[in-house]
């Protein structure tokens, strides 16, 4: 698409032009970058692929996204072709990413007929017709659910990063899990472990065990397939950077821009549903009671998110 850059004030692009001359990118961590002086949040009421096609190539860290499975939870839950659905917004996802961007995806195994899609759906077609690299299958293990009488009750879902090269941004010193003291004092006799990295803490490993957000949960804002904030914000710690730009095309209750606020990156948030701008104030309201920063610039045009001005040849 043609859209200019006119300001060497944008911070967003000004770090990912930085970011592409750094071969060293994957060895920095979120202490390498200033927090940005403002927040920026673009909260799109449209389809995600009308969305997707207005934003510039390479221009987001990080695409965080929860997407509808045709498993009919809502009026949006349903689509003929699912895989050819899908495809579409894989394909803009993939233009978008910046070289050192990851894009996490959150689903399910789990399928009832072949109009229904799934996560392997979406694994199949990413690792065969894509260049997308498949870095971790996160299991999203929860203590809580429904109960079920037919089949074992699930307590897992499954979360896949991709990344688009392999000099992906990762900065796991940020999500680092504490060690309890006995566990440290084994753990800095293991021989096979680095003591430095032993005092920052553990790898959270590719299984999390976080809690489900209950309907008398303190997180709710009403939106029925709401993700806890803790969930998102390891993503969003460790695959993007303070000032870096963060996309959910499925936004749902804005809980990616929830945490992007808290974490200092630029949000691009778009739903279909304009309930999704309730949703989000919900959130804010929340935030403005645990007393968390609430401050942030809305945005109103992709153009003015990006500091661009549209090219007059515009296709
Ligand atoms: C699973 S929910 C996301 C929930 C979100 N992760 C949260 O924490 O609140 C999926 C969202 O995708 C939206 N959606 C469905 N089809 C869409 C489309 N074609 N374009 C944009 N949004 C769509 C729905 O309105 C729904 O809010």
């Amino acid at each position: 698409m043609a859209i200019h850059n006119k300001s060497h004030s944008n911070h967003a692009l000004m770090s990912l032009n930085k970011m592409r001359k750094d071969r060293t990118m994957k060895q920095k961590s979120a202490s390498d970058f200033e927090q940005p002086e403002e927040i920026k949040v673009l909260h799109s009421i449209m389809d995600c692929c009308d969305f997707l096609k207005q934003l510039p190539d390479e221009s987001v860290q990080l695409i965080c996204i929860d997407p509808p499975y045709n498993l009919e939870l809502a009026g949006w839950d349903i689509y003929d072709n699912y895989i050819e659905w899908a495809s579409q917004w894989i394909t803009e996802a993939y233009r978008v990413l910046s070289k050192n961007g990851s894009m996490v995806i959150f689903g399910g195994i789990q399928f009832r007929d072949v109009k229904s899609g799934d996560l392997i759906d979406i694994i199949q077609y990413v690792r065969h017709s894509t260049k997308f690299k498949l870095i971790n299958t996160i299991i999203w293990h929860y203590k809580n659910g429904m109960s079920a009488h037919r089949y074992f009750a699930n307590r897992h879902e499954e979360v896949i990063w991709l990344a688009k090269t392999n000099d992906y941004y990762f900065d796991l010193d940020s999500v680092r899990v504490p060690y309890s003291e006995e566990d440290l004092k084994l753990a800095l006799k293991d021989k096979r472990l680095n003591p430095e990295n032993t005092m920052k803490g553990k790898n959270p490993t590719n299984v999390w065990q976080i809690g489900r957000l209950n309907g008398n949960s303190k997180e709710r804002v009403g939106h029925p397939t709401q993700k806890p904030v803790e969930i998102i914000d390891r993503f969003i710690k460790s695959l993007s950077y303070p000032g870096s730009v963060v996309l959910d095309f499925f936004a749902g209750s804005g809980t990616v821009g929830r945490v992007c606020i808290t974490e200092g990156r630029h949000c691009l948030m778009c739903d279909s549903d304009p309930a999704s701008i309730d949703y989000f104030n919900k959130h804010l309201e929340l935030m403005k009671k645990l007393g968390q920063n609430t401050e942030y610039k809305k945005i109103e045009s992709i153009a003015d998110f990006f500091d661009v001005e549209q090219g007059e040849n515009e296709q």
